[in-house]
């Protein structure tokens, strides 16, 4: 299985800390928030990763993280995405580096408490689909929401003003193969984006979605300077990528 982080985007909502650097190398108390990530996919087992990032400060990834040395890693890919596509076009471009495996995606700003072991073994055995992981949050109108019946997903909507759950669909998401051709077919929603709740939408319109519930904390860092405040005070407390 391989990983993929993505570390794109211009972090509107986090200026004016992002207008000279990208929000992925903001700090979290000692570290730069793209390390949380790459962590995740690590204690996972996945040491195959790529780093999709853009704009004007994405040579830092190469200077701060070079062939991943200080993760035990003895390589790291990296793509390059133009424009503001959104999640699901920044997605795309690791069609190549997948050749046809199974992939887990993390958002670069998604830091969690503990690790995602159990649900990375699931998804292996599954024959095939994507799993998505399920997170009980005060405010779900922020995020992707589940519509759930019995245990099954039904639907997902994107920030709903009215959520049919109070579970956030977090930012890690496990595909497989066929993730790039759902790419292909998608138009961008309102905010001019491909959105990754369409991705999303289509496997479970297809029977082909299951889903994970997250123990733990988990804090979307990069979407307010609350957020970020926030994810340094957890890692703080209790520490984050806990195995
Ligand atoms: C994105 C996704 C959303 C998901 C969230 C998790 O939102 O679109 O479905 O719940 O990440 O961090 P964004 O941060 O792009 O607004």
């Amino acid at each position: 299985m391989k990983g993929i982080v993505l570390a794109g985007g211009l972090g509107t909502r986090l200026m004016p800390l992002t207008k000279i650097t990208n929000k992925h190398l903001l700090p979290i108390y000692n570290e730069p928030m793209v390390y949380y990530p790459i962590k995740t996919l690590i204690n996972a087992g996945i040491n195959d990763i790529m780093i999709v990032t853009g704009g004007n400060n994405a040579g830092e990834f190469l200077r701060l993280l070079g062939n991943g040395k200080q993760f035990g890693l003895k390589h790291i890919s990296y793509t390059y995405q133009e424009g503001e596509g959104g999640i699901a076009d920044a997605l795309s471009l690791a069609e190549e580096f997948a050749d046809g495996d199974k992939i887990v995606v993390i958002l670069g700003d998604n830091i969690i408490e503990n690790n995602i072991v159990n649900q990375k073994e699931a998804f292996e055995k599954q024959k095939e689909g994507a799993r998505i992981i399920l997170k009980k949050v005060p405010h779900p109108e922020h995020f992707g929401v589940p519509e759930l019946d019995g245990d099954k997903v039904i639907r997902i909507e994107e920030k709903p003003k009215k959520p049919k759950s109070e579970y956030a669909v977090i930012g890690i998401y496990m595909y497989d193969y066929r993730v790039f051709d759902v790419v292909k077919t998608l138009i961008p929603s309102d905010r001019g984006e491909l959105e990754i709740t369409d991705v999303n939408n289509y496997y479970i319109k297809h029977g082909l979605m299951m889903y994970d519930a997250l123990d733990g904390w988990w804090i979307d860092a990069g979407s307010s300077h609350d957020n970020l405040a926030m994810a340094t005070q957890l890692v703080i407390k209790t520490g984050a990528n806990k195995l």
